[in-house]
């Protein structure tokens, strides 16, 4: 699937956030070797700290359906900003599942276009459990 379609389904995605108190709207899209997709959206909360970041509840998503493939790619939207990074702890959750099959974090740049990361880039020096 390429980058572009990856962020379309994002952008689907952040479509359906419960964000009333942020009112950031965020989408992801989790591409799977299997080539299966789940897509994921913010769900915050009246008590703020239990909200879930679009990100982790798209590969939740996944879990949820069964998938037993490796994550390859994850996109992330915002209607409400030009580069959506994605916060620390979801590059700590892609850290997790990072099992050297290089894996893209895709975000829009500020001309539109996609543009790739990988969780090196954006989570060096990680905490690893079981290195
Ligand atoms: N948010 C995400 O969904 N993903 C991120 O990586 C950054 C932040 C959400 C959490 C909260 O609902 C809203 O954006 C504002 O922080």
């Amino acid at each position: 699937m390429k980058n572009e379609e990856l962020l379309e389904q994002a952008k689907i995605a952040s479509e359906r956030a419960y964000a009333p108190y942020s009112k950031f709207n965020v989408g992801a899209a989790a591409l799977y070797d299997s080539g299966n997709l789940y897509l994921g959206c913010n769900v915050e909360n009246g008590s703020y700290t239990v909200g879930i970041c679009a990100e982790r509840n798209a590969i939740s998503n996944a879990f949820a359906s069964g998938e037993k493939g490796n994550l390859i790619a994850v996109a992330i939207y915002s209607p409400n900003t030009k580069m959506c990074w994605p916060c620390g702890a979801c590059r700590q959750w892609f850290s997790e599942f990072e099992k050297g099959q290089n894996m893209k974090i895709i975000i829009e740049n500020k001309d539109g276009k996609p543009e790739e990361y990988t969780v090196e880039e954006l989570i060096p020096h990680r905490f690893e459990l079981i290195p």
